[in-house]
């Protein structure tokens, strides 16, 4: 629905929220096999999001807290990608670092456990999946261009093109230096040959792939470097990618790290990674009032 349009449509978006917010938990309480009255707590996404979204969530949530009389659980979306590393058995140990990776964000966050998260880095402007899409749409692939790119890269060669390592201090992040050098050498190229794009699609979506990858990867192993730290994980829509999920598992065998990175599924938005972000709030007791406000931009640390 949101293709046509090159980005998601916030009233659109809304109203579908509306629309299957009934449907999708009469199914959920189905495929677990249990009824509304054998819940123990509701969680929704609390923040960061578009409100429209949000609200139909939270007031949703809070009905159902009301009407059952069980706790109500407010859940920030970017500490449920990093949580999304407890669902299944193999479970990293506290302290870890976690590179958190999605449209939105782009953030190295210090774990402590699971209420004690500090983002000791992070984008100064456009996040690393933003620069996927981005780039995407500059091939004129649709939204969101960032597993399609992760498609043709395989059939293509990640280094017959170059594009620049920014040099950003500490652990924070920049990608829109990456993306004017991507739409000026398209520029460039296309003024020579009004095919380029189409005759060399798999090698230029394989270079700007690996460019995103080795900016992502080199600031986490500086982090580990100053931290100590050598439990690494990832999250987030951007850790479906398969080249970033290879070069974890590379870098960390090279450095002797414990490397975990969510299953596939996990890893782009998902409803699972809000319920263990809440179970673990659960067992904490960390329930909030009915007054709790849905939040667009909420930071988190
Ligand atoms: O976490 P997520 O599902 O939603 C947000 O919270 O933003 O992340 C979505 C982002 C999009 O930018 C999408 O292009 C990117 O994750 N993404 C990928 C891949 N799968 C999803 N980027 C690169 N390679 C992929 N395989
Ligand atoms: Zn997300």
């Amino acid at each position: 629905m949101h293709e046509s349009y090159g980005g998601v449509v916030p009233e659109l978006a809304s109203r579908a929220h509306m629309q299957n917010i009934v449907p999708v938990v009469d199914t959920a309480l189905q495929k677990a096999n249990c009824k509304l009255e054998d819940l123990d707590a509701i969680a929704f996404t609390q923040s960061p999001g578009l409100i429209g979204a949000l609200l139909v969530g939270a007031q949703f949530a809070k009905s159902l807290s009301l009407a059952l009389d069980i706790p109500l659980i407010a859940v920030h979306h970017m500490q449920a990608h990093v949580m999304a590393n407890f669902i299944d058995d193999s479970k990293p140990a506290f302290p870890f670092l976690c590179l958190t990776v999605s449209g939105g964000h782009t953030q190295i966050v210090l774990c402590h456990s699971p209420s004690d998260m500090n983002v000791i880095g992070e984008s100064i402007d456009d996040a690393a999946g933003e620069a996927f899409d981005k780039s995407a749409k500059m091939l004129g692939l649709p939204y969101p261009g960032g597993p399609l790119i992760d498609k043709y890269a395989r059939m293509g060669n990640p280094l017959r093109f170059n594009f620049p390592e920014p040099q950003i201090p500490e652990l924070d992040y920049s990608f829109s230096g990456v993306k004017t050098a991507i739409l000026y050498f398209l520029q460039e190229q296309k003024k020579q040959n009004e095919n380029f794009v189409e005759e060399n699609l798999a090698d230029i979506c394989a270079s700007i792939q690996e460019r995103i990858v080795t900016i992502l990867l080199n600031k986490l192993r500086k982090a580990s470097h100053q931290t100590g730290i050598t439990t690494i994980c990832l999250a987030g829509g951007v850790s479906a990618n398969s080249s970033l999920r290879k070069g974890l598992q590379n870098m960390g065998e090279k450095n002797n790290w414990s490397a975990f990175i969510p299953r596939f599924e996990y890893c782009t938005d998902n409803a699972a990674m809000i319920a263990i972000t809440a179970h673990y709030k659960f067992l904490a007791k960390e329930f909030s009032p009915l007054s709790v406000t849905s939040n667009a931009r909420a930071r988190w640390e």
